[in-house]
């Protein structure tokens, strides 16, 4: 995690990294900092908190070199002193990764007699680079990450010479091409306005960027090529368009992304259909939001095609030594292309013979990489940490992956039903009154997800989404097991929220809200199974317009999303930027 940004040149190093760093800080926002070059001195400016915190500190600083780090924090607390840049004598550096052997590292470096200030595993980067350096920086770095294991993207600068040195392995790292003027940073959006070519450093890369050129280097030191391509973010910073938060206005998105995701799925469904011709299994993977969407298409996949599937959190799939062949195919579904667990995964995947596929609504990541086929998901920028406008989006590209491998015939029929869907979604939108509802949920002790089948999956995606933002606990849970464990923590003071939109389903789910009811626990519904809101005429009903059930977890995904929106509203959260959490989690 974390986002970091260099520039070199003949501009305002000071606003451009300061740009850079507002447009990174979905990767982390526990802190900022940033190390300029001033008159041959290094000097460090951080602070604890949102990036805007340390505007102040830098008015008045002239620089052409610099240097920036937003922080998710992984050792040590959020702080001053943790805030990266990390320096060492006169060298500064900003790193997005994890130093897995840093204690051991430390403990030499404090023998030689390094003095270290922070908690965090980077400060070592400083030190080491520090010690290994003998007049020139990309050298220093070099003999500096052949000693670190983990992740890393690193930058240094140092005042001895007028030059950027980054290197990369396992945590992303681009350059930006300026006239008189270069760019490193995290990401392409980062680089939005300032670089309209990018290069995008392999693993193991080194570059040595000045004002005038860039060298990059493979992980042998060797002078390397690597393509130049165009830096094709949009710009990151879009407007709220009237919405209070980016969740609001990202899941108001949700049509448009669900039309332009199967729009776009037609350019790429003959290259997927031949590539899983053959297919005897799939394995479904992902975290979070996207392993709720994996689910999906787990029994999207099972149902239509009648293929055997599974599906598992990429953490959990990474560390099996899981049983994949040639006849295996690996669906791995991420928003931002960049979470750790997922690229490893894919990348063990592929290893092993098995076919990729990645869902995906970054079209140039490390999973895209990877990937034997991308899958588009056109859901457009996400702000917001919560994931939704993607979230949907990878359902339509899961549901119409499923449908392609199902034959032309059933897929013609899916792209028919999935046409009419955007259409109801913004009818669910427009009717949607989750007032009441969330301020139960936000002053409830608990609140549990209840479903069966695709409504469980949304139960998950439910509950993760009101935890994420309100930060009220609760679980998502399949309506079937309630009365095997969970039950227990029913009592007056919690609420059930049961998903039921399966006719056939329904009046199995109807049991557990019985079963809560009896408890004395408080419960609202979401259906659109006609019946159903007739029977509990008295209780918190949300009605969705009837759906073929496959395309449900479209119009049940936004009434969870909206009713997690909407209590943390109730309850004053910082609802874009919650607490604790980062957008693309880039790190174990
Ligand atoms: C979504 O609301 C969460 N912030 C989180 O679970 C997210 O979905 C997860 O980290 C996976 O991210 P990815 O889709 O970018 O891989």
């Amino acid at each position: 995690m974390c986002g970091i940004i260099g520039y070199i040149g003949g501009g305002d190093a000071v606003k451009t990294v300061y740009g850079g760093l507002k447009r990174l800080e979905y990767r982390g926002y526990d802190s900022a900092g940033a190390a300029f070059l001033t008159d041959g001195k290094i000097r460090v400016y951080k602070k604890q908190g949102r990036v805007e915190k340390l505007y102040p500190l830098l008015d008045g600083v002239r620089s052409r070199i610099g240097i920036g780090h937003t922080r998710w924090a992984t050792h040590g607390v959020p702080s001053d002193t943790n805030a990266h840049p990390h320096r060492a004598g006169g060298i500064a550096v900003v790193h997005n990764g994890i130093i897995e052997n840093y204690a051991a590292l430390k403990a030499e470096l404090i023998s030689d007699g390094a003095k270290f200030v922070s908690d965090t595993d980077s400060e070592v980067i400083a030190h080491l680079l520090l010690k290994n350096y003998n007049g020139d920086l990309t050298e220093a770095l070099f003999k500096t990450v052949k000693l670190l294991k983990g992740s890393y993207a690193l930058m240094a600068i140092c005042e001895y010479e007028e030059k950027i040195a980054v290197a990369r392995y396992k945590s992303p790292l681009i350059l930006g091409y300026g006239n008189g003027e270069n760019f490193c940073a995290s990401d392409e959006p980062a680089l939005y306005g300032l670089s309209e070519k990018i290069t995008v450093l392999e693993d193991g890369d080194l570059a040595e960027i000045t004002a005038k050129s860039v060298k990059i280097f493979d992980k042998n030191f060797k002078r390397a090529e690597r393509e130049t391509e165009p830096n094709l973010a949009v710009s990151a910073s879009l407007g709220l368009d009237g919405c209070p938060h980016y969740m609001l206005k990202e899941l108001r998105e949700t049509p448009l992304s669900v039309e332009a995701t199967a729009r776009a799925f037609k350019g790429v469904k003959d290259k997927l259909v031949s590539a899983l011709s053959g297919v005897k299994r799939f394995v479904f993977t992902g975290c979070g939001t996207a392993y709720h969407a994996a689910l999906c298409g787990k029994r999207y996949i099972e149902s239509f095609a009648r293929i055997p599937a599974e599906c598992e959190t990429a953490g959990e799939f990474r560390y099996k030594n899981p049983v994949l062949g040639e006849d295996t195919a690996v669906i791995a579904v991420s928003q931002s292309g960049e979470t750790a667990d997922t690229v490893e995964a894919a990348g063990l995947a592929r290893s092993l013979g098995a076919k990729v596929v990645a869902i995906t609504n970054s079209h140039r990541s490390q999973l895209t990489r990877l990937a034997d086929v991308v899958v588009p998901v056109a859901a457009g920028p996400e702000i917001c940490v919560a994931a939704t406008k993607s979230y949907t989006g990878q359902i339509a590209a899961l549901y119409l992956l499923a449908a392609a491998v199902a034959g032309e015939k059933f897929y013609n029929d899916c792209a028919e039903k999935i046409s009419k869907t955007p259409a109801l979604i913004s009818a669910t939108l427009e009717s949607l009154d989750m007032r009441s509802l969330a301020h139960i949920c936000a002053s409830s002790s608990g609140v549990y997800f209840l479903g069966r089948d695709l409504d469980y999956a949304v139960a998950l995606e439910g509950s993760l989404k009101l935890k994420e933002i309100s930060y009220v606990p609760g679980e998502g849970y399949p309506a079937g097991e309630l009365k095997h464990g969970t039950l227990a923590l029913i009592d007056v003071n919690t609420t059930s929220v049961v998903i039921i939109t399966d006719k056939v389903l329904a009046e199995k789910s109807e049991n557990a809200i019985e079963q809560v009811l009896s408890r004395g626990g408080k419960v609202a519904v979401i259906t659109n199974v006609n019946g159903v809101r007739e029977r509990f005429s008295d209780l918190p009903t949300v009605v969705l317009p009837e759906c073929d059930k496959y395309l449900s977890p479209l119009l049940a995904a936004v009434a969870v999303q909206l009713l997690a929106y909407k209590a943390a509203a109730v309850l004053g959260r910082e609802i874009d930027k919650p607490r604790n959490l980062a957008k693309s989690v880039t790190v174990e």
